[in-house]
């Protein structure tokens, strides 16, 4: 061990040079890239039916859209849901089809949320495979709907008399959203989720 000392300076400076390389190349890089990044602007420019009863005009649901995914992430919901559809597995058949770039050129995906592992089902095409009324349900209490689901109950998310609050509503318009502006006329709606 001894003559390894004298390399002491030397492996500081090798371990304080890859951190500075790791930063340039994992931090530094990409956040200048996704500056560059031009999103593209997906947002419904009425308020969708379903959320009339909750938003008075455009710019309030995209407002609503942003607390949404503000709460997804404070909620560690990623750690639990990805949001890609990758393109091994036959996933297409149950998610639709395979992910592409420009799905994450928007706003609302910049920090993306791909997840880091899946306990819950992938939610990029989560619009419209289920009401708004079974979402408040489910997020007050998941077994309420999917008796033997895993997912945490998120009951702080209502009123006592079990009403969504601001943030559930704003919650379930996000998840609305997810994928809600793409083309999937290439699903085959029979396969798009197979629990159905
Ligand atoms: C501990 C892991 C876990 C966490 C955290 C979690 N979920 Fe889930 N989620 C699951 C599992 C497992 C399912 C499948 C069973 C079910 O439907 O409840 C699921 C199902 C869902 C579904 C139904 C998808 C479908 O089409 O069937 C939605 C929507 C959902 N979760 C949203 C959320 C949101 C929003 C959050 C954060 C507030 C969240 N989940 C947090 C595990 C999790």
């Amino acid at each position: 061990m001894k003559s390894l000392e004298k390399f002491n300076v030397i492996f500081l400076g090798a371990g304080l040079g890859l951190l500075g390389v790791a930063f340039i190349a994992l931090g530094l890089i990409p956040s200048l890239m996704a500056k560059k990044v031009k999103p593209i602007d997906v947002f419904p420019q009425q308020v969708p039916e379903d959320f009339q009863a909750y938003y008075k005009s455009a710019d309030e649901y995209r407002q609503a859209l942003f607390q949404g995914r503000d709460l997804y992430a404070k909620e560690a919901c990623w750690h639990c849901h990805s949001q890609y559809v990758r393109p091994v597995g036959n996933e297409s058949l149950r998610y639709g089809p395979v992910s592409t770039v420009d799905e994450y050129q928007n706003r609302l995906q910049l920090p993306q949320m791909f997840g880091t592992r899946r306990v819950g089902p992938d939610l990029i095409r989560e619009a419209d495979k289920k009401a708004n009324d079974w979402h408040f349900v489910h997020l007050y209490n998941p077994r309420d709907v999917v008796p033997l689901s895993v997912m945490p109950s998120y009951p702080w998310y209502f009123n006592a008399d079990k009403t969504p609050k601001p943030d559930a509503v704003a919650l379930v318009a996000y998840l609305q959203w997810l994928g809600s502006w793409l083309d999937t006329d290439n699903a085959n709606p029979t396969v798009y989720d197979t629990r159905q």
